[in-house]
């Protein structure tokens, strides 16, 4: 235990989430800086062209979200287990490993913007795979690193003797989230069967492991900030596992249509992916029903609020964005226009980036009140919070316009011509879309702001707080 009463695990949790914030600034700033590019390509032209700048906000977004989960993870080992986490140590190696390779990856990334696709790049530069663009060496590393954190966490469950239910589906889901990352490590000439195995990484990531993960970490939130029962929040995660890998795990045909794979995937993938909306329905019941249960009476406000912003913004942001071009009737037209990043937009900050700054209240808090008197509350959170929504749902409409032009004039209408192509870039409705989604963006960067000054600043000043009532101290 350090001085503040926090385990060496918790410790640890906390540097992963501020590495992992710290990242989040930077995916913003290269965000704007993209977003401006699409009205002024000409600007940084060179120096640091568009298609750099987006692996950077989006390797950012994928590696700020895993450091949080695994911050997470590792700030609720020890409360589950009721011991500290073995191998403590070689976590916090894992840790400067990664930072290094990142900051590393990041360089090399700036520094060689061009050249040959051959087996040099591939090892030491840019493995060319969107998302996971890290170069082999860096790939290597972080399969590493992540073998680490599962030793960790099984070495502690099993020194403790104890493992909840929740801890069980945590573990399984963590092996199946580091294995799949060796599909995205295969080189092959040809391009179908590349992005067949990408898509396992990267569809199965997001629409199944860490769907699983962030329900694990949603339930163990629920029973700091609400005090949910474990049963209760158990027999939900139970139910919500089985309906995200009965519907994701063939849902990844949505990818297949047209990629050069058999035409059975149109139905396949149609069918389970439509279905898919089903575990965050579960998901936002889950959620009203444990506020309801507690009449919204929390130790944590902020935190509670960020969980509401996740069980809703996960739903319209992956569950009806996506569903509104899963059916390959749909998505023959639809497909890789705007509106795939409108629905990426909202899907990865609905239901990831929520959780992880939920996450990082609650850690605040227990520096802030280690005896847990007080409700956690400040006004600077109800801002950052307003500004983000707002920020990110204005980027994700103007998206929309702008894929619905895409989608009509380009595609329906136009027949997907070059000359097609063109008239959709230049209608209105594409072009001043992205006037506005930079705007919006620019409201999203200011509420980063506030977030960042406010989880520095929250519960400092104790007048301000109110007092929890005896009853509900738990003395954790
Ligand atoms: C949190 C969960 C989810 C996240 C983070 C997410 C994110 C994304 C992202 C970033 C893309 C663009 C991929 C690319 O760069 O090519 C994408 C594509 C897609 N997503 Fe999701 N998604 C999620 C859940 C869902 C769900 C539940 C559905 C269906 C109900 C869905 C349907 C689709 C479809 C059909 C595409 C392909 C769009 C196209 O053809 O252009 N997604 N998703
Ligand atoms: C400061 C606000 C932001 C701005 C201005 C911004 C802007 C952009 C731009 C211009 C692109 C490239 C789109 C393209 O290639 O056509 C992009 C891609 C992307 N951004 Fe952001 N972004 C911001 C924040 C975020 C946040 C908070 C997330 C989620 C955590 C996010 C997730 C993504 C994803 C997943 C893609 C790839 C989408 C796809 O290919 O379908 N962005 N963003
Ligand atoms: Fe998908």
């Amino acid at each position: 235990m350090t001085k503040q009463g926090l385990y060496e695990s918790q410790k640890l949790g906390l540097w992963y989430m501020v590495a992992g914030l710290i990242l989040f600034g930077a995916q913003n700033l290269f965000g704007l800086l993209i977003a401006y590019q699409y009205i002024n390509p000409d600007f940084l032209f060179g120096l640091l062209d568009f298609n750099i700048g987006r692996i950077l906000h989006i390797n950012a977004m994928v590696v700020w979200l895993l450091l949080g989960f695994i911050g997470a993870i590792y700030w609720f080992l020890p409360i589950e287990t009721g011991r500290e986490t073995v191998g403590i140590k070689l976590g916090k190696l894992a840790f400067f490993v990664l930072v290094a390779a990142v900051t590393v990856v990041v360089l090399v990334y700036l520094f060689i913007q061009i050249g040959p696709g051959n087996q040099i790049s591939l090892w030491f530069i840019n493995e060319g795979r969107e998302y996971i663009e890290a170069p082999r060496w860096a790939d290597i590393g972080i399969v590493v690193v992540v073998l680490i954190f599962l030793y960790n966490v099984i070495a502690t469950v099993i020194a403790s003797k104890r493992l909840t239910g929740i801890m069980g589906v945590l573990i399984v889901d963590l092996v199946a989230l580091a294995g799949l990352y060796l599909a995205g490590m295969f080189y092959t000439v040809n391009i179908s069967v590349d992005q067949y195995f990408w898509w396992w990484v990267i569809h199965l990531w997001v629409e199944a492991t860490w769907e699983v993960l962030i329900g694990c970490i949603m339930a163990l939130s629920l029973m700091y900030v609400l005090k949910t029962p474990r049963k209760i929040v158990e027999g939900w995660l139970y139910l919500e596992v089985f309906l995200v890998f009965g519907t994701g795990i063939l849902g990844l045909g949505h990818h297949y249509f047209w990629i050069g794979t058999p035409e059975y995937w149109l139905g396949i993938g149609g069918f389970f992916s439509a279905l898919e909306p089903l575990p965050l329905v579960a998901m936002i019941i889950h959620a009203i029903y444990d506020a309801g249960a507690h009449k919204l009476r929390t130790v944590n406000r902020p935190a509670l609020f960020w969980i509401f912003a996740q069980a809703f913004g996960n739903f319209f942001g992956a569950g009806v964005w996506g569903f509104m071009q899963t059916l390959p009737q749909i998505n023959m037209y639809s497909h890789g226009t705007q509106l795939a990043a409108s629905h990426g937009h909202m899907a990865f900050f609905g239901a990831y980036v929520a959780t992880n700054i939920a996450v990082a209240y609650i850690m605040v808090q227990k520096l802030r009140d280690p005896e847990e008197k007080y409700v956690f509350d400040s006004k600077l959170w109800k801002w950052a919070y307003v500004l983000m929504i707002i920020g990110i749902v204005g980027m994700v409409g103007a998206l929309m316009v702008a894929g619905f032009a895409q989608t009509e004039i380009e595609r329906a209408v136009g027949g997907s011509g070059w000359q097609a192509y063109i008239d959709a870039q230049l209608h209105p409705w594409m072009a001043e879309a992205m006037w506005w989604r930079l705007g919006f963006g620019f409201i999203f960067f200011i509420g980063y702001i506030l977030l960042i000054i406010d989880l520095l600043t929250i519960g400092k000043n104790k007048e301000e707080l109110e007092v929890l009532p005896e009853a509900e101290v738990s003395h954790a």
